[in-house]
Formats: C-alpha cells, sequence, structure tokens
C-alpha cells in the first residue's frame, strides 16, 4: 500500500496518466513555438556546457522532475529546425502525420531485423521500398533501408567490389589488383569514408573536374579512366551525383552509364538528396539516365522532409544483397522453420531501428500527388529566391540554379575579403537567432547556400530572410570598406 493508502497498481495508473499528460504538454508547447521567435538561442560550446554543468543533476535520482527539467533545457537550448527561417540544411520542417509516426517507432521500440520482432514493421518497410523503387525505375531490383546517404553509398561500393570481384568475399582485398572509383569532384565526403570504410584507400579515388554548372565532365571522366589504367589500376565505379550537395548539380547519367558499360565498371549515382527532384514536374528531367544506374542511393529524409532517417539503396539486380551480407551463424535469431520474410539478412547491421513508419504515415496522409505539389512549391520557392538575387544589384548568384539549392553572395567593390564578410552576416543572422543559412566553397570560393526544404515556408519566409541579410549587411560593410 502507499502512503494514500492506494494500492501500487493504481500509484502506476496516476505515474502512467501524468506522464502522458506531461508528455502531451510539451508536446504542444513545442509544435506551438517551433515556428515561432529565434530559429536558436545561440550560445557558444563553452557557453552551453556552463549552462549544463550548473543544472544540478544526479544521476541515479530515480526522479521524473529531474528528468522533465532535462526535457525543458534541451529543447530550450536546441535549433528550431522546423522554424520558417531554417535554410541551413537539406532537411527541415515536419509534417503531423510523420511526427505521430516518429514517436510510435521509438514507443513501440523494436528491431527490423526479423519479422517475428517486427511483423508490421517488416510489412510497412516493404510497402515503402515498393512504392519507392517503382518511382525510381527499380522495380525488378532490390532494395533496402540503410542508416543514411553514406550508408548506401558504402554498401553500393561494397556491391560493386563484390560484384567485380566475388573471391573478395572469403580471400580479402589483398588477392585483388589495385581498384579505381570515379567521383564528381563535388561529391559527398561520405564517398571518401566509404573508401575508407571498404579497404581500398582514398587514393584509389579519382576526382572528376565539374563544369561551370557543377556537373562532371564526360572528357574528364574519359582522362580519369585512361590515367587510373596507366596507374595499375582497374575502374571499379563510376559515381554520379544527383543534386550535390552544394549547387545540387546533376551530371550527365547517360553518358556516365555508357561509359561505365564500355568499362565493365558498375554505375552507382549518389542521389541522396537530389533524387528527390524525381516528384517535381519539371526537374524529374535531370534523372534522365536513371534507368541505366546499377544502384542509387536515395534519402526520404532528405527533400521529401521525412523526419531524420529515412534512407535507402536501390539496386538494379536481385540477389546481390543476399550474396554480399547474408553471411555467419544466424541460427540464433534467423529460424528456417518458419514462412517468415526476415529483412535482417540482406542488412549490415543486426539490430535496425524502425525507419519506415513515418514515411509510410505521411504517405497515406499526403500520398504521391502530395509529395509532387511539396516539391513543386520548393522549386518555386528557389525560384523566388533567385529572381530577389537577380534583381538586388548588391546579391551575387555564384552558381547556375538547378533546384533548391541557392549559392550567393553579397559583392561590393570595395570590400577586400569577400569571404570574411559573408561569413559575418551570416554568422550574426545566426547568433542573434534570425535566420540560419550554411556556407560552402565553390571550387574554392566562399559562397552562402541557402535551402528551401520545409513544407511550411513560404514567399514571406524568403522574403523576410533577403531583407535581413542586406539590413545586416548594410550595416557591417562601413567596417570592410
Ligand atoms: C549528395 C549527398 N550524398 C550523401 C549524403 C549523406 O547522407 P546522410 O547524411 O544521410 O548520410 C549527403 C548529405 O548531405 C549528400 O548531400
Amino acid at each position: 500500500m502507499s502512503m494514500h493508502g492506494t494500492s501500487a497498481s493504481s500509484d502506476q495508473v496516476i505515474n502512467h496518466l501524468s506522464l502522458e499528460d506531461r508528455l502531451a504538454e510539451i508536446i504542444a508547447q513545442y509544435r506551438q513555438e517551433r515556428k515561432l521567435g529565434k530559429v536558436v538561442e545561440y550560445q557558444t560550446y563553452q557557453e552551453l556546457k556552463a549552462v549544463v554543468a550548473n543544472l544540478n543533476l544526479e544521476a541515479g535520482a530515480e526522479d521524473l522532475e529531474q528528468v522533465w527539467q532535462m526535457v525543458t533545457t534541451y529543447l530550450a537550448n536546441s535549433v528550431k529546425t522546423s522554424h520558417p527561417q531554417y535554410f541551413n540544411q537539406l532537411w527541415s520542417g515536419q509534417s503531423d502525420a510523420a511526427l505521430i509516426g516518429g514517436i510510435v517507432e521509438v514507443m513501440a521500440n523494436t528491431s527490423m531485423y526479423t519479422y517475428e520482432v517486427a511483423p508490421m514493421a517488416t510489412l510497412v518497410e516493404n510497402q515503402m521500398l515498393g512504392v519507392f523503387k517503382k518511382k525510381f525505375g527499380f522495380e525488378s531490383g532490390e532494395a533496402q533501408v540503410t542508416t543514411g546517404g553514406s550508408n548506401s553509398n558504402y554498401l553500393a561500393l561494397m556491391l560493386s567490389l563484390h560484384h567485380k570481384f566475388p573471391q573478395v568475399k572469403t580471400s580479402g582485398l589483398h588477392t585483388l589488383p589495385p581498384v579505381a572509383v570515379f567521383v564528381s569532384q563535388e561529391s559527398h565526403y561520405s564517398l571518401d569514408k566509404a573508401a575508407v570504410m571498404l579497404g581500398i584507400g582514398t587514393d584509389s579515388l579519382y576526382r572528376i573536374a565539374v563544369d561551370e554548372r557543377g556537373a562532371m565532365s564526360v572528357d574528364s571522366l574519359e582522362q580519369a579512366i585512361a590515367q587510373a589504367k596507366e596507374d595499375g589500376r582497374v575502374p571499379l565505379c563510376i559515381v554520379g551525383t544527383a543534386g550535390t550537395t552544394v549547387r545540387g548539380a546533376y551530371d550527365p547519367f547517360e553518358s556516365l552509364a555508357e561509359i561505365a558499360k564500355a568499362e565493365e565498371a558498375w554505375f552507382h549515382i549518389d542521389g541522396a538528396w537530389g533524387g528527390g527532384a524525381v516528384f517535381a514536374d519539371k526537374e524529374k528531367r535531370y534523372l534522365k539516365g536513371f534507368e541505366l544506374a546499377d544502384s542509387m542511393a536515395w534519402d526520404a529524409h532528405k527533400m521529401l522532409g521525412v523526419p531524420l532517417m529515412f534512407a535507402m539503396l536501390f539496386v538494379r539486380e536481385a540477389g546481390h544483397f543476399d550474396r554480399v551480407c547474408n553471411l555467419g551463424d544466424t541460427s540464433y535469431i534467423f529460424h528456417a522453420d518458419t514462412e517468415d520474410r526476415d529483412l535482417g539478412p540482406y542488412s549490415l547491421q543486426c539490430g535496425r531501428r524502425v525507419d519506415s513508419f513515418k514515411c509510410w504515415l505521411e504517405y497515406l496522409y499526403y500520398g504521391e500527388a502530395g509529395f509532387t505539389k511539396r516539391i513543386n512549391r520548393f522549386m518555386a520557392l528557389a525560384e523566388h529566391a533567385e529572381a530577389i538575387i537577380l534583381e538586388t544589384p548588391e546579391l551575387e548568384l555564384q552558381s547556375h540554379r538547378w533546384i533548391n539549392n541557392i549559392c550567393f553572395r553579397f559583392t561590393h567593390p570595395a570590400i577586400s575579403d569577400l569571404e570574411a564578410f559573408n561569413r559575418e552576416v551570416r554568422n550574426t543572422l545566426h547568433q542573434s537567432g534570425q535566420s540560419f543559412v550554411n556556407v560552402a566553397y565553390l571550387d574554392g570560393e566562399f559562397t552562402i547556400r541557402l535551402i528551401i526544404a520545409n513544407h511550411e515556408m513560404t514567399e514571406k519566409n524568403i522574403n523576410i530572410f533577403f531583407k535581413e541579410w542586406l539590413t545586416t549587411a548594410r550595416t557591417l560593410l562601413p567596417q570592410y570598406l
């Protein structure tokens, strides 16, 4: 009996209800505030470290009050990534349906390896993979959910190696000749990591020059292949990018596929970001040649806006995952006496969280037509941002705009250090919490990279961003003259 004379089980009920009420309150408050006020209450690492150090927490106190206090502190010191002035990353925003899905994924805590522990999740994941395989033209092949675009790129390179040299599975790399992987100079850094993880090393990456719009130069690719062969390397894989990380460029896939075929090399497309253009009425034309790829990476948590993470790797021909990933004594987990369709044998992981449910709810709620509407809107908003840059003399569009990446800077003939100046404008807006945008380099030149990927963003938010940008720049300008 408890102090109040109630039974232990009714105490549990009361605690349980109060936990739910408390959680509901926090969610309601966060959802109300996530689009208002500052994007972030900026603090330096040291300042925030001091805040956390002063929280006076007691590990092992078994005190939920302390837990709730930490939740409040955590949220108050986090970036509001759904704020419509957040343009910083290749993802932002959140739909109601996906939020519900994300919460349920965590609450129902299970692992994707077996049907028996994740029956519904297995069916949901298979359905989502089926929908997207069809959309990207990989119906007759296979697909799997990975931990992200980086992991998909790694797995694709791994498949290419095992396809070319099946003996690598048992006898290892040292029995193979050196290989060469061809990537755009502006490809994602996950390919460097993939080369290291695969054990082929970064020297095996040949970085191909891009044209003035950021697309891989076919002439340079051919020269690099000739060079690699001269270096004694076997062409293993050509990686095209659909939507490069900084400027959103698309490589010439048809030409890349033709060259890969002639060289008997694997052709992988990293569409982690720009694959989402498949839903855009106009921009889907950039994906021409996708149907020729051996594999393709795509992240639904980027352009499509499903909360992090939901990433996939599509492969043209079925059977690769089984040959490469299905290994070891798994009798304790995958039971041969059932009809179950386990996904675990084909993954690089053992335990794997459920990522597909939030996307499934998003898909059920919006449908493919809703996805198309969303991505078309991003492109229209990006066009609006581009028009503002083009009609403002102090702003310069630094690269051709393909999709919803916009690269620009503020210029003035008397500013000697444009990088320092633009960096300060960006940091001022970030630290004041007004707008949050990223920086990058384009062929060594500093640029501001604006990404439009929040489905709740409107033209008004773009206008506010540029107004704030210009006001801040004009205020700081005298210090740079
Ligand atoms: C083109 C491209 N590929 C791969 C990745 C890596 O994706 P993830 O963050 O899901 O690992 C990114 C991330 O920005 C990207 O832009």
